[in-house]
């Protein structure tokens, strides 16, 4: 994997060729790390490379803090959900031959990077509310930029000018997803499994049964589903793992619930887990 360097400019072109202004919605240009528009409507590029485009207050607690990017950070350079990111790989791969990947919701850009690598034709766009994670997304390939926005209000990007939108574990926004897709672009949704870490109990927020049917009534009529792919496997996960894979997620906001930060600090020896996810294909519908 290529890491971006950020004395390049700090969006790849090919990137900024799809942005709009979130103010007015007319086509951006960069100069002197800042994407202007024509009309003057102008935006920084944060020295860690990132471009801010949100120009309203978001809900509180809508973005993932430092502590659960730090915690996400380090549980994924440990390998433990490379699987899933070889899968992605793969299944993009196997759809998509150059182009603009987005990814909705790519917090550090993890997958986004494996995403790339495997499309070497293809540039990525990181799209996320948390600044903390997109310090990590805007480094994390040499062909990816990053954007801090809001995915609940309409996207800052050109109509069909992505072959590829990426969602993982993040929000949905069906509308926008079929607005910035091309007519034959695919729609690449990773989400957890019931099993997934059944070992945590309570620890971890547990996935209930009728998420399914809730991601096919998400994405409404606008997209029809082709394809469907598992990724279980067993993992060890030592303490340190463990409590980042709670830290990481939703599950760090229930912490303080019925002794589960006492019983996660208990644990001292390394667990057999199950990670278990789905990867479900796309394409919209006319
Ligand atoms: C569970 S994390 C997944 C991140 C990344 N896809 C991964 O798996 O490593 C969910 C991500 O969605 C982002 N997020 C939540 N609500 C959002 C919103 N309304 N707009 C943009 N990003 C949002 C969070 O900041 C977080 O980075
Ligand atoms: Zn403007």
């Amino acid at each position: 994997m290529s890491p971006r360097d950020l004395g390049d400019d700090p969006l790849p072109p090919e990137i900024v060729r799809s942005l709009l202004c979130s103010v007015c919605g007319d086509p951006v240009g960069v100069t002197d790390r800042t994407v202007r528009c024509g009309r003057g409507h102008s935006f920084d590029v944060a020295k860690q490379g990132y471009v801010n485009l949100l120009h309203a207050r978001i809900p509180a607690g809508t973005a993932d803090t430092a502590t659960m990017v730090a915690a996400r950070v380090d549980l994924l350079a440990s390998g433990a959900y490379l699987p899933l990111a070889e899968a992605l790989a793969k299944v993009a791969s196997e759809h998509i031959e150059s182009g603009l990947i987005i990814d909705a919701g790519a917090g550090t850009g993890y997958y986004l990077a494996h995403v790339l690598d495997a499309v070497p034709a293809a540039y990525g766009l990181a799209l996320d509310v948390s600044a903390v994670a997109l310090r990590r997304a805007a480094r994390a390939h040499a062909r990816a930029g990053a954007a801090v926005w809001n995915l609940w209000e309409p996207w800052p990007v050109a109509d069909s000018s992505a072959s590829l939108i990426l969602n993982v574990f993040a929000p949905r926004n069906a509308e926008q997803f079929h607005r910035v897709l091309t007519a034959d672009g695919v729609l690449v949704v990773a989400t957890p499994n019931p099993g997934h870490l059944q070992e945590l109990g309570d620890l971890v927020i547990s996935v209930d049964d009728g998420k399914d049917a809730r991601l096919e009534e998400a994405l409404g009529d606008r997209f029809g589903r082709v394809d469907r792919r598992e990724v279980t496997q067993r993992v060890t996960l030592s303490p340190a793992q463990l409590r980042q894979v709670v830290e990481m997620g939703p599950s760090a906001h229930h912490l303080h619930r019925d002794g589960r930060r006492e019983r996660l600090d208990a644990i001292t020896e390394p667990v057999d887990v199950t990670t278990s996810f789905s990867v479900t294909l796309y394409r919209p519908v006319p």
